[in-house]
């Protein structure tokens, strides 16, 4: 039967790969966001500046700071690259958002399960990266290797984990072919599982299940409850899994992003390690919404390890601040083994 080895939770915010220097990129994209969602609410800049005046973000936006909070990201991710490699799983489910890069709002799945033999990651041409917002362009190869590559799926246990979660009572959507998005021109698997195959399994991608849940979009978000339960069914699925292989289950996104909310994150991540799941479940809705609400991809992780018996380390939380309104990125890092 198969089991599982290992979980990992990770931030693939831009911003991870971005020297400092180069961070006000963003900052202009922050200008530009009319929706800059915080504690629930939505401010454009200067109406977030005048909100957070008290917090004083002037120290964390001293080079040497944003620096060694860089630095401190990088370490963590070679350590999590360290970890994956060392545990050599033979499969992995990875669980991740699109932000309308293959999906549109034509067909918004809640759960969606990949299912096909191998898809592929594909480098943005000249013409997507000149339509990319500011400051996203030279963070790509974090999540695009230079050429078109294509990865072994897992469609043995992709068709396994609809069934078992179909039986589970689970609406799940599926796909065989990564949808393309007609407005964007997009293909190719979207940049939250890019991270994972170009910064955490260096390219070295093993045959994996691609989960999408639709964190990032209204009307039809999964609740934290929601969540929870989906981790449990895939755990379930892979230990039900008769296949000799071991198995690796890893979330991708958050921390608090495009507004940072060090605060939330800190709480975040006590309710992440905690044995019950009594504080997760009182986060109001609306602290998950925009890119915080990736977090969503985390949840199922933890509810997966809390039935096994791996032990759990979180590898780092840096607040990568790139503006005096608190814009930037929340980026933790975690593992499971
Ligand atoms: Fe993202």
């Amino acid at each position: 039967m198969a089991k599982i080895v290992l979980g990992m939770v990770a931030s693939h915010g831009p911003l991870l790969g971005t020297p400092p220097e180069l961070w006000a990129g963003r900052v202009q994209a922050d200008h530009q966001n009319p929706a800059l969602c915080f504690r629930g609410k939505e401010y454009t800049f200067p109406e977030l500046l005048a909100a957070r005046s008290n917090e004083n973000f002037e120290p964390d936006l001293a080079i040497e700071v944003k620096k060694r909070r860089f630095e401190a990201t990088q370490n963590a991710i070679k350590e999590m690259a360290r970890v994956f490699h060392e545990v050599k799983p033979d499969v992995a489910i990875v669980i991740g958002n699109d932000q309308m890069e293959i999906m549109s709002d034509d067909n918004q799945p809640m759960i969606m399960i990949y299912h096909g033999e191998r898809f592929e990651n594909v480098p943005f041409n000249e013409e997507q990266l000149k339509r990319l917002g500011p400051g996203v362009a030279i963070a790509e190869p974090n999540h695009h290797p230079p050429r078109r590559e294509t990865y072994p799926g897992q469609p043995d246990l992709a068709l396994h984990l609809i069934e078992s979660m179909i039986s589970e009572d689970f609406d799940i959507a599926t796909s065989a072919r990564l949808p393309e998005q007609m407005e964007s021109k997009l293909t190719g698997i979207p940049h939250a599982w890019g991270f994972f195959y170009r910064r955490v399994m260096e390219d070295r991608v093993v045959p994996n299940v691609p989960i999408f849940l639709n964190t990032f979009y209204p009307p039809n978000r999964p609740s934290v409850k929601r969540c929870l339960d989906i981790g449990g069914a895939v755990a379930r699925a892979v230990e039900s899994w008769d296949k000799d292989l071991r198995v690796a289950i890893m979330g991708s996104g958050g921390m608090s992003h495009f507004v940072v909310d060090e605060p939330f994150d800190r709480a975040f991540m006590k309710a992440f390690v905690a044995p019950t799941y009594d504080e997760m479940l009182a986060f109001p809705d609306n602290m998950f919404r925009s890119g915080t609400a990736e977090l969503k991809c985390w949840i199922p992780v933890k509810s997966a390890m809390d039935r096994t018996s791996l032990k759990m380390t979180v590898v780092d939380y840096q607040p990568l601040i790139r503006s005096p309104a608190g814009t930037g990125s929340g980026m933790g890092f975690a593992y499971w083994r």
